[in-house]
């Protein structure tokens, strides 16, 4: 296994060489990723040359309904589903959103839904609110110390009435990675489906959502390089049963159905750009070179071991400190580089001492408000969040635990 190379890396993100981002160490990449540059070429093409309705007969046209869709050829083949099994949406809270309406539709009075109070509120909100409807809503509940979700607390809540299981691929407070592989069979061997938000996890490496094996997987593309879209994997026995959300003529599309408003076409089409990037990665790599599947479990794989050789340090240097507590697990191995900490302070305030020494981190709920007064954090004073990816530097990481050692 090759390791990364990390000013190769770089040079594909034109954020690193952006003269007023220099001395600049970014830490809130859980809220949103640098652009890489396949990504920003493809937009700037979009909206130079091909700005217009997209599949009429004309060239101009052709070209941008041909980019669109290999967008979503060229994502699904990555994500191990088939092309119409992958559509895009606004934002992640939209998409699920929509998608709890079509589940208003389909499930009965007396049916239930397991969702989880460690996801974000994206996964939790809009299918909570199927109460009003007659759905019973259980809470699959988080250790309060350690933030875990424990999947024999999953065993024994269900039963033939449970429809569906949320629940996240990691938390985007806790870091933990769920093992989603393990609690979708749980869920299956009860009969529900399961819908996961990887929008925490989608950004250290794509999943093989089809190898995972959930019905629905859903992240959010401007965390993973790309444009600002939700980007949803809806496998196909669940789409073809649900309820169609869209205009009633495009119901047969399955890709459609869950896409209610016309789409942003540049913005679909430059999400190709995040395949020629995990394509890129792995030609440079040494990887598989025409296998899309594989190369998305090769950089998965390239990613993963970058983050959790850097991960490690900054978990120990904050994990024994009086005035820290480290939300979830010490060890790299089992989480994404997104540390959350609950401080004796405003973790805000805390986040702008570290601006002043060019480390540039987020304060507050993360609208993760559920998990935090779970876990007993007031989420007015909210946790401090540094958050990284496989593209942050040595020198960054270095500059981070100097300034934390500042402030903290
Ligand atoms: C874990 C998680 N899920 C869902 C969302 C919501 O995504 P979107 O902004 O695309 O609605 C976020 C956003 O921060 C998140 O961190």
């Amino acid at each position: 296994m090759s390791s990364l190379d990390i000013d190769f890396v770089r040079v594909q993100f034109p954020a690193f060489s952006e003269p007023s981002l220099q001395g600049q160490a970014f830490f809130e990449n859980a809220g949103g990723s640098y652009t890489c540059q396949p990504v920003i070429d493809r937009l700037t093409r979009f909206y130079t040359q091909r700005k217009v309705q997209p599949y009429a007969p004309y060239e101009v046209s052709r070209l941008a309904g041909a980019e669109m869709d290999e967008a979503r050829a060229r994502m699904a083949a990555i994500l191990g589903v088939d092309t119409d099994e992958l559509s895009f949406g606004p934002s992640t809270t939209q998409n699920t959103y929509v998608l709890a309406q079509a589940f208003r539709q389909w499930m009965k009075p007396g049916e239930a839904i397991v969702v989880t109070n460690q996801d974000h509120e994206a996964n939790s909100g809009p299918w909570r609110r199927l109460a009003d409807e007659g759905i019973e809503i259980r809470e699959w509940q988080i250790d309060p110390e350690t933030g875990s979700l424990k999947p024999e607390d999953l065993e024994n809540m269900l039963d033939e009435r449970v429809r569906l299981v949320c629940f996240p691929h990691c938390s985007n407070v806790v870091g933990e990675i769920n093992p989603v592989t393990e609690i979708t069979a749980i869920a299956h061997a009860a009969g529900a489906f399961v819908c996961v938000d990887g929008v925490s996890y989608a950004p250290h490496g794509f999943p093989n959502v089809g190898d995972l094996g959930p019905d629905i997987y859903l992240f959010s593309t401007y965390k993973t390089y790309g444009p600002h879209q939700g980007c949803m994997v809806i496998r196909r026995t669940i789409g073809e049963l649900l309820p169609n959300q869209a205009h009633y003529f495009n119901g047969d599309v399955l890709y459609k159905r869950f896409t209610p408003a016309g789409p942003d076409h540049a913005q679909i089409a430059a999400c190709a750009g995040m395949a020629d990037y995990v394509e890129l990665l792995s030609a440079h790599h040494g990887g598989p070179i025409s296998d899309a599947a594989a190369q998305g479990a090769f950089v998965h794989d390239l990613m993963r071991g970058q983050e959790v050789s850097l991960l490690q340090p900054v978990l120990d240097a904050v994990k024994d400190r009086n005035a820290v507590r480290l939300i979830g697990t010490s060890d790299a191995t089992r989480r994404a580089p997104t540390v959350a900490m609950s401080l004796n302070r405003p973790a805000e305030t805390v986040a702008a001492e570290l601006a002043q020494h060019g480390v540039m981190a987020g304060g507050g709920d993360f609208y993760a408000v559920r998990p935090l007064q779970a876990m007993g954090v007031d989420p007015a004073q909210g946790v401090l969040r540094v958050s990284f990816t496989h593209y942050t530097s040595q020198q960054e990481i270095d500059q981070l635990l100097e300034a934390l050692e500042r402030v903290l």
